[in-house]
């Protein structure tokens, strides 16, 4: 299977510390692809190199979208080909309706599917406001409805459990289940073992690079015994990884 996201060697650098260090990963088309590592690998770096935030210009390496350089394209022209982060929709928008929120990637949205998607009944919700009136889970059901709506090749979760407003690790992995069943590949990034099982692959970065590969069930375990208090990042031994 063809690869919608390759990265090769990509090195990404603050002063003179790489945090990604020749990263090599292919997500493949359809996959739910997790990311696993402590806090302080470089997992958000990862995803902001990948979404070509602002002065996340890799140092060196490539990366490929559906077989496209993309390594240089600004994160607007990267949404265009259908890379997203989810839950980063401009706060700007605080305030309209939702049935309006979720047409913000064009007119024809259609609506009533996008909420009885995320499990919120339209009749309800389609004409409440995206304010402080929803609920934190309610309002990160709308959010993902309207990542949907635009319908992103790849979608990038960055630890989307976390954050003061929790919706439950059930409920998110349903809603990023929801994306794989439209189509979409999904990048996880997370250190909550309960959230890793939704993926079809789990990859261990550590070091800069991805460093093991394996079944969710598989990783968690190893991510537990070897990962979980790790002080001394970058140097996981050989003879764990192959254990
Ligand atoms: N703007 C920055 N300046 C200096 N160091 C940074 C900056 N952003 C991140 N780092 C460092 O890069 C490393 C990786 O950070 P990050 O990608 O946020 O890790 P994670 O998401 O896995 O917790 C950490 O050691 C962090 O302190
Ligand atoms: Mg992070």
């Amino acid at each position: 299977m063809a690869g919608i996201l390759e990265a090769r060697g990509l090195t990404y650098r603050i002063g003179k510390k790489d945090i990604l260090n020749g990263l090599d990963l292919t997500i493949k088309k359809g996959e739910i692809h997790v990311i696993m590592g402590v806090n302080g690998t470089g997992k958000t770096t990862l995803a902001s190199v990948v979404m070509g935030l602002g002065g996340y210009q890799p140092a060196s390496g490539q990366l490929l979208f559906d077989g496209e350089d993309i390594t240089t394209l600004s994160i607007t022209e990267r949404a265009k080909l259908g890379i997203m982060l989810a839950w980063q929709i401009p706060a700007s928008f605080e305030g309209v309706a939702v049935r309006e929120y979720l047409s913000l990637g064009g007119s024809n949205a259609d609506v009533p599917s996008l909420l009885k998607m995320v499990g919120l009944s339209p009749q309800q919700y389609a004409g409440r406001f995206v304010d402080d009136s929803l609920s934190g889970g309610e309002r990160k059901r709308i959010e993902l409805a309207a990542v949907m709506a635009m319908k992103p090749k790849l979608v990038v979760l960055d630890e989307p459990d976390s954050g003061i407003d929790l919706a439950s690790t059930g409920t998110i992995t349903r809603l990023i289940r929801k994306f794989k069943e439209n189509g979409a590949s999904v990048l996880l990034i997370t250190h909550n073992e309960n959230m890793a099982s939704v993926g079809d692959i789990v990859s261990l970065l550590c070091g800069g690079k991805i460093v093991k590969q394996g079944k969710a069930r598989q990783m968690a375990r190893f991510f537990e015994k070897y990962c979980k208090g790790c002080e001394h990042v970058g140097k996981v031994e050989e003879e764990k990884l192959n254990g």
